[in-house]
């Protein structure tokens, strides 16, 4: 069984962007700036915060990241974001969700410049996307890396039955509609399952290319998918483990050890998507800083 390896591809994508960075930067004198803005003091939100602003760096973008109080007003917030909309140096924003009660996530979403939306969350990014527009959009980070990946393989998808589970807004939704496009790493037959689906199996077990993002340990099992079939796997589930240091160990919704024996290729946790969330993000803010340049 061939795996997916997404922490090789995510560092060979860090070179590539690293690179274009550096001719951008002698071309122009300009390099390109992510933004991003965190909310409150959520451990698991800072460690994320922490290593996008680490990798930017490393690919010499300019990383600022804006630290507000837990109380921050909903109005405090949108202000800022206008003031990063209008600011020219600042080609990627992303508010780091969650964010506090007092914010709705969603005028969040629709107050930053959809030119700068490097998380691809904007409607009007979601309403590219499932257009077709993808030249002029931002993919949602998680599914476009899962598009690099599946091109980078050259996994055969054209006229493959894609099963997805899962339907939420940041994987399940872009994800279905990206693999429907008529593009090479795509042109699928999709089908698109949720936690209202009967007889889940009957569908995963008709999938060629089978993609979960559920958030449930090992859901898919070998019985569940068909033999031969490319297997991703979204799924970031933390299990007890008291032979590790932390006490738990990170898994996905792939029962791993059981679905490699069945599947043709497929993507391990950790290992697999994750690693290239954070390249797909940083690919997106030097598209950003491309477009605004005419480059
Ligand atoms: N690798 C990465 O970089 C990355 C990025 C984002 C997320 N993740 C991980 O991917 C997983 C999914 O994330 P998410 O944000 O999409 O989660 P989410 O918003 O909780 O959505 C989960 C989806 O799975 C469906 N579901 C839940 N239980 C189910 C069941 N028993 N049978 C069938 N479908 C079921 C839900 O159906 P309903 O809509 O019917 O509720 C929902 O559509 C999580 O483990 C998350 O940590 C990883």
């Amino acid at each position: 069984m061939l795996i997916i390896d997404g922490k090789k591809v995510s560092l060979d994508l860090k070179e590539e962007l690293k690179a274009s960075v550096d001719r951008y930067r002698a071309q122009t004198g300009k390099v390109p700036g992510l933004t991003v803005i965190i909310v409150g003091q959520d451990p698991a939100s800072q460690v994320y915060v922490r290593n996008k602003a680490k990798t930017c760096k490393e690919i010499g973008m300019v990383s600022t990241v804006i630290e507000m109080a837990a109380d921050t007003s909903e109005e405090h917030l949108l202000k800022t974001i206008k003031g990063l909309n209008n600011d020219p140096a600042v080609h990627g924003i992303l508010v780091q969700q969650p964010l506090p009660k007092q914010i709705d996530e969603f005028a969040v979403t629709l107050a930053i410049d959809p030119s700068k939306d490097v998380d691809g969350f904007h409607p009007e990014n979601l309403g590219r996307l499932v257009m077709g527009h993808l030249d002029k959009c931002f993919v949602s980070c998680t599914p476009y890396g899962i598009l690099e990946l599946l091109g980078r393989y050259n996994i055969e998808t054209r006229g493959k039955h894609c099963v997805v589970v899962g339907r939420s807004n940041i994987v399940g939704k872009p994800m279905a509609n990206l693999m429907l496009q008529k593009l090479k790493e795509t042109n699928c037959t999709v089908t698109i399952c949720h936690s209202a689906t009967p007889n889940i199996a009957e569908y995963t077990q008709q999938a060629d290319i089978l993609i979960a993002a559920i958030g449930k340990a090992g859901f898919i099992t070998a019985d569940m998918v068909k033999p031969g079939a490319v297997v991703i796997d979204v799924g970031i589930n933390r299990i007890e483990d008291a032979s590790t240091k932390s006490g738990y160990r990170l898994v996905g919704d792939v029962d791993y050890a059981g679905v490699s024996a069945v599947a043709s290729a497929m993507t391990p946790v950790p290992g697999g998507v994750g690693p290239m969330t954070i390249a797909m993000l940083l690919k997106n803010t030097l598209q950003s800083f491309q477009r605004t340049n005419g480059l």
